[in-house]
């Protein structure tokens, strides 16, 4: 039986730190949920560990960064995004509505607008199938089919029951980013990458002659559902909680509120730049962060040189 070593204990805490440190640690694998590990592999930026991880992510960090991720292109995207998120909420003309998805379908729209390279209208079909399929999918985890699935996959995969339509929701999402992939195959143009898909593709060609390369079918279609699943899902629900709660403390909103019109105004959208003129927005949405408590364990780490800390072999910082 491994162990799990707790980091909230401040006795653990000067060895993870210099564990981390000296990159005694890598992913715990193991730990994920199988579907989850069979649906992103080992090949995308999530489940993967040493050199394969060290490439995709310096490679994806360059490339959003390219793209504009915490530069004033992406925050032009946002105000576009959620002007068209406010025109949805108009057209409720003030009746109650369920939130859920149109958070989902502006905040996938940003992350879509960087690695297929466009947004989708709200009512589009394809877009519509893509979000149902990714709740589907996180969803599907945490029923006690998706449990049952994850301690007896073997048995659970020949069996009849809810779990099988999360199955076959994990399967569907990847085969949607295969058909972008192919998509993009067609139209790319080395000299003048349209998004995230279209600069992997020109890496893959790059080291098409490289027998060990990182760069190929696999991890173009892990990446993209990478980065697509792990930024829609975290963003949109932080927007979620976070209307819950201001619904629960009406005193905060009210703070919020006479902040964004004494910093913000009537007549123009937010940006990063008023950030540092509205410090109560920003400790709310800090408590906000910390309140819902998103990846309550983070991501687990296991230790891959032993006799550093004999009592504890997985770690989760
Ligand atoms: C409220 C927003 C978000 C929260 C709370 C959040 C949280 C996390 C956490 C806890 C991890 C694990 C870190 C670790 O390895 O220890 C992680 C990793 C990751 N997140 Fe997020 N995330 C958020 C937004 C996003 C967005 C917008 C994207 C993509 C556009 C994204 C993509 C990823 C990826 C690709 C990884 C794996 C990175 C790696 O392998 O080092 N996340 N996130």
């Amino acid at each position: 039986m491994k162990r799990m070593m707790d980091s909230h204990n401040p006795s653990n805490k000067e060895d993870l730190l210099t564990f981390l440190h000296q990159k005694q640690c890598e992913r715990l694998v193991e730990s994920m949920p199988r579907r989850m590990k069979a649906v992103i592999k080992d090949h995308g930026l999530i489940a993967s560990n040493g050199e394969r991880w060290k490439q995709l992510l310096r490679f994806s960090l360059m490339t959003l960064k390219n793209f504009g991720m915490g530069k004033r292109s992406i925050e032009q995207r946002i105000q576009k995004e959620a002007q068209f998120l406010l025109e949805e909420f108009r057209k409720s003309k003030g009746q109650p509505l369920d939130p859920t998805f149109y958070f989902s379908k502006a905040v996938a729209n940003v992350i879509c607008s960087v690695v297929f390279g466009h947004r989708f209208e709200y009512e589009d079909k394809e877009f519509l199938k893509l979000l149902g399929l990714l709740t589907e999918t996180i969803q599907g985890f945490s029923t006690i089919w998706g449990q049952l699935y994850n301690a007896f996959p073997k048995v659970m995969e020949k069996m009849p029951g809810p779990h099988q339509r999360m199955l076959k929701a994990s399967d569907d999402m990847k085969e949607f980013v295969k058909k972008r992939v192919e998509m993009h195959k067609e139209t790319v143009d080395p000299n003048n990458p349209r998004d995230f898909i279209d600069c992997f593709l020109i890496k893959m060609e790059e080291e098409k002659d490289k027998a060990d390369t990182e760069f190929h079918m696999d991890g173009v279609v892990y990446s993209t559902l990478d980065l697509f699943g792990a930024g829609t899902e975290t963003v949109s629900l932080t927007l979620r909680y976070g209307l819950l709660i201001l619904l629960k403390y009406p005193d905060v909103e009210e703070r919020i509120h006479q902040e964004i019109d004494k910093v913000v105004g009537r007549d123009r959208a937010p940006c990063v730049a008023d950030r540092s003129h509205m410090p109560y927005m920003d400790a709310v949405i800090h408590e906000i962060q910390r309140y819902i408590d998103l990846i309550p364990m983070g991501s687990p780490r296991k230790v891959i040189r032993y006799n550093c800390l004999p009592n504890a072999q997985f770690c989760s910082p």
